[in-house]
């Protein structure tokens, strides 16, 4: 029987199984990630190898530094994963890996290390698209929650509004015009000299600070629901700029309250009016953007106020981990949706 031929026979089992687990990977960028999910709902283990330190020299993620640290961290964090959940890669139902978007050297790691995997166990793959994980660790946190809902994808390299049809069907609502939210929040504490990755320095600092010491424009955007973050990151720079030309100190703590308003408030009110004028069931929101203190706490008062359940990955699940993957994957494999061997990276691969 050929490799092909095998897990499809497998696979009429695996949709009726009653407990079915999966080993994903992800390498889409600076972390090297491993978890074993059961039912896309449950985390069995869940390894991150987090490379920042190595790419905070540089003051951002360095694609070379990056392929060079996957190929050495996958096999590890893969039996970390393993172990941590009492198994063999034998007893494993299914692999599953991001095949994008993202990184293409990183990609490419995870992608080549668990074909090759599939192949010499003969076990199902299911290539997953990083920003459907993303969405799906909401699946993890939130055993009762269902399609349909809007999330609020906001990462390093998106700021979606998409609806979620059913598990795997989205719609696109509204996108950024320019940066997303997260490579704003870098960029911002780039010129406060923060250092990598800024988010969550800027996010930590904004705690002490005034949020209304610095008024920042709201930008227009083509669509209702979309957003464009390159405006406001102009003006802070600006401001900055003049500030420090004048031999100004820095109220950094205040310039990054200021600045964590503006992008917040931006994507709170955006979302709420998706939701609403949608009659989405419930709000949820996705990506690394969504760990910020702040949108949790506005996208919560702003989601009781206007009688939406909101749902939110706990925090672990925010930014980039192999459960999540595990997660989304699950719901693929029921669908059917297995890989080829013939699967490559796809660095631009989109949601919708
Ligand atoms: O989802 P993610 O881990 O990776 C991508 O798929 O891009 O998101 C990383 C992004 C970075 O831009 C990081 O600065 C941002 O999420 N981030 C935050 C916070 N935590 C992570 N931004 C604002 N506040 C945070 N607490
Ligand atoms: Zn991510």
């Amino acid at each position: 029987m050929t490799y092909t031929e095998s897990v499809r026979a497998q696979l009429e089992n695996l949709r009726t199984k009653e407990n079915v687990r999966i080993l994903a990977l992800e390498t889409s960028c600076d972390e090297t990630a491993a978890a074993v999910i059961e039912n896309g709902r449950k985390v069995i283990s869940n390894v991150v190898f987090s490379q920042i330190d190595l790419h905070a020299l540089y003051g951002g993620v360095v694609p070379e530094i990056a392929s060079r640290a996957h190929v050495e961290a996958c096999d590890r964090v893969i039996d970390e994963a393993l172990k941590a959940a009492d198994m063999t890669l034998q007893e494993v139902d299914a692999l599953a890996v991001t095949c994008g978007p993202g990184l293409v050297g990183a990609l490419l790691t995870g992608v080549s290390c668990m074909k090759g995997l599939a192949y010499a166990a003969g076990k199902p793959l299911i290539a997953v698209n990083h920003i459907e994980g993303h969405v799906s660790a909401n699946y993890i946190t939130h055993p009762d929650l269902q399609p349909p809902f809007v999330c609020l994808v906001v990462s390093g390299g998106h700021s979606h509004l998409v609806r979620v049809t059913d598990y795997g069907e989205y719609t696109l609502l509204g996108q950024t015009m320019d940066d997303a939210a997260g490579e704003a929040f870098d960029k911002a504490a780039r010129v406060l000299s923060l250092p990598y990755p800024g988010g969550p320095r800027i996010d930590a600092l904004a705690e002490e600070g005034n949020p209304h010491a610095m008024a920042l424009p709201r930008p227009h955007t083509p669509g209702r629901y979309d957003y464009s973050f390159s405006g406001m990151k102009t003006a802070f720079l600006n401001a900055v700029n003049k500030m420090e030309m004048k031999g100004e100190e820095l109220p950094k703590a205040d310039l990054a309250a200021s600045f964590r308003h503006a992008v917040v408030s931006f994507l709170v009110d955006k979302a709420i009016l998706a939701a609403k004028e949608t009659h989405a069931p419930a709000l949820a929101m996705a990506g690394g953007v969504s760990a910020n203190r702040l949108l949790r706490r506005m996208m919560q008062s702003a989601c009781d106020e206007a009688g939406i359940p909101l749902y939110m990955p706990r925090l672990d699940l925010c930014t980039d981990n192999a459960a999540m993957i595990g997660a989304a994957a699950y719901y693929r494999l029921r669908r059917g949706e297995l890989a080829e061997m013939t699967l490559n990276a796809q660095p631009a691969l989109r949601l919708v």
